[in-house]
């Protein structure tokens, strides 16, 4: 694999879920009727490759399984079958703290993910003041990070993916918490890394923001890829009427979540 490329063939992945544990009499009675729980199928057969430098938007509804898609790419999950590959070096931002340990220090915290990342303890020692300044926790970052708060947790996570030279970014809601300032901080510091030539996936239920970074747009109804192209934007420039007329069929943009186009083979 070339560093900053993703393929992602026939990847699928389920996952069993169990009822609650409960001590009502009744479901006591009924309990071995669910005790192998139910699967739920978070991916179904999803096919896409994503060329070194460029920027693709993933969305789709709560559950269509854009969170599951990056947890795969970053590798905390396998596929159940399928195969998934990332060239290079993956830097992420994902569920809120996740991959941070609550009882440890900001620092020690910047310490543990860097070393996860492959980095040397020297060079995470240079990078440290950076981080710490754009994440605007100089006075807080040798508390635990349990004390933070979310948006604290936030600017903390997305610093560090920031700042790991990372090949490929993945982002997953990074807009839905924290104050204006930061998310502009955050835009800025994305379109940097886009401009170096890094590969970006990211997650937002902002359609604006995912038209003003991304050059494509994958689109996940549950766990399918629904529709795969190029966003608005791009089409509208390409001005033909055609693509014009595609472009109104994306659904997303409109919240109606319906596939424009079929999803390419
Ligand atoms: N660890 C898990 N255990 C059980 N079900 C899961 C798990 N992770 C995801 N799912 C299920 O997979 C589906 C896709 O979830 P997710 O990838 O989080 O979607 P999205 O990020 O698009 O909202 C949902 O139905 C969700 O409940
Ligand atoms: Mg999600």
């Amino acid at each position: 694999m070339t560093p900053g490329e993703i393929l992602v063939d026939h990847a699928a992945r389920s996952f069993r879920v169990y009822p609650r544990e409960s001590r009502a009499l009744k479901d006591l009675v009924f309990a071995r009727r669910h005790a192998r729980g139910s699967e739920v199928w978070a991916l179904r057969d999803v096919s896409f490759g994503v060329q070194p430098g460029s920027a693709v938007g993933l969305v789709g509804r709560n559950g269509s399984g854009k969170t599951t898609l990056l947890r795969l790419l970053s590798g905390i999950v396998k596929p159940t079958s399928g195969r998934v590959a990332v060239g290079g070096r993956v830097g992420s931002l994902l569920e809120l703290g996740a991959g941070f340990h609550p009882d440890m220090t900001g620092r020690e915290n910047v310490y543990l993910n860097g070393s996860i990342h492959g980095l040397s303890r020297a060079t995470i020692r240079e990078k440290l003041d950076e981080i710490v300044a754009f994440a605007g926790l100089e006075d807080f970052i040798d508390l635990p990070v349990r004390t933070y708060s979310s948006g604290m947790y936030m600017r903390l996570g997305f610093a560090i993916a920031a700042h790991i030279e990372a090949d490929v970014l993945l982002l997953d809601e990074v807009f839905a918490v924290g104050d204006e300032a930061f998310q502009r901080k955050c835009f800025g510091k994305i379109f940097e890394f886009k401009q170096q030539g890094g590969t970006i996936v990211f997650v937002s239920h902002d359609a604006a923001s995912v038209e003003r970074l991304c050059d494509r747009a994958v689109l996940l109804k549950d766990g399918s890829v629904m529709f795969d192209g190029p966003t608005p934007p791009a089409r509208r420039r390409a001005g033909s009427r055609r693509a014009r007329g595609r472009a109104e069929g994306v659904g997303w943009r409109h919240g109606a979540h319906r596939a424009g186009t079929p999803a390419r083979a």
